[in-house]
């Protein structure tokens, strides 16, 4: 099996369906390399997910070049896509490149930027420096304080027009693939048919090219998951029961 790269996955369109999911360390990147999962996001849901903000914001660079780099030691097929925290790229665009090329140097195969028709020419910059990068349009979650909450995008025409430019933007910007977040499914589909690249649907219904999934979610490692995920295993009532049995077995002289 070969390592998947910008090119394969862009060449999987209208092939094979790919599932894809994060993973933020080296030992369940490891696990879903062994799987199979073909792409592997170090997301900034890494924020919510295990550093315990409420938000993707807070997370730096730093958290994100630790994680990409322990994430490319656990796989050996799977790409690494490194994820580019909010205040990254919204500073200036040498910047925005100096901090894509600390994540390509940490071990990611490509970047993840959000946005759109206004980052596009980031985007063009970034693809003709080498850096191969996934787009993210629809719902974008670093701009919560935006949308005021983490908002389903593209309900109206007007908005589902504009998210159509930005995956079109995108696109010709030399992204090799697009994340569609929290939009409508036809939207999805329409914008799916509309691009050569593929799009990597997040709660935008079944037509997309691709999938993710928060490792968290998949797992059942979070009590709650939002309404679109399925939940593949009970990892966190798993973990709840090994630690209570693990407490009790020791006070009881049972172990060791
Ligand atoms: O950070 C993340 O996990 C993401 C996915 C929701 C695509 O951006």
């Amino acid at each position: 099996m070969k390592k998947w790269n910008s090119s394969t996955v862009r060449a999987a369109k209208g092939k094979m369906r790919l599932g894809c999911c994060t993973a933020y360390d080296a030992c369940f990147a490891r696990l879903a390399d062994e799987a199979g999962v073909p792409v592997i996001l170090v997301g900034d849901s890494m924020g919510n997910n295990v550093l315990g903000y409420e938000t993707t914001l807070p997370v730096n660079m730093e958290d994100s070049v630790s994680a990409v780099a322990a994430v490319a030691r656990g796989v050996k097929n799977a790409m690494v896509v490194g994820d580019m925290p909010f205040g990254s790229y919204q500073c200036g665009d040498d910047a925005a490149m100096a901090n894509a090329v600390r994540l390509v140097k940490a071990g990611a195969d490509a970047v993840k930027l959000e946005g759109g028709v206004r980052i596009a020419a980031l985007v063009r910059r970034m693809t003709e420096a080498g850096i191969p990068v996934l787009g993210h349009v629809g719902m974008t979650p670093q701009s919560v304080n935006e949308y005021g909450g983490f908002k389903k995008q593209g309900k109206t025409r007007e908005s589902a027009n504009a998210i159509m430019a930005d995956a079109k933007a995108i696109e010709a910007a030399g992204a090799f693939a697009i994340t569609l977040e929290c939009v409508p499914a036809e939207l999805a589909a329409e914008i799916t048919a509309a691009l050569k690249v593929p799009t990597v649907g997040i709660g935008a219904g079944p037509e997309c090219d691709a999938q993710w999934l928060v490792m968290h979610d998949l797992l059942g490692l979070n009590d709650s998951s939002p309404s679109f995920v399925k939940r593949y295993a009970e990892l966190g009532d798993a973990a709840r029961k090994a630690f209570s049995a693990y407490v009790r077995e020791v006070a009881e002289g049972v172990f060791p």
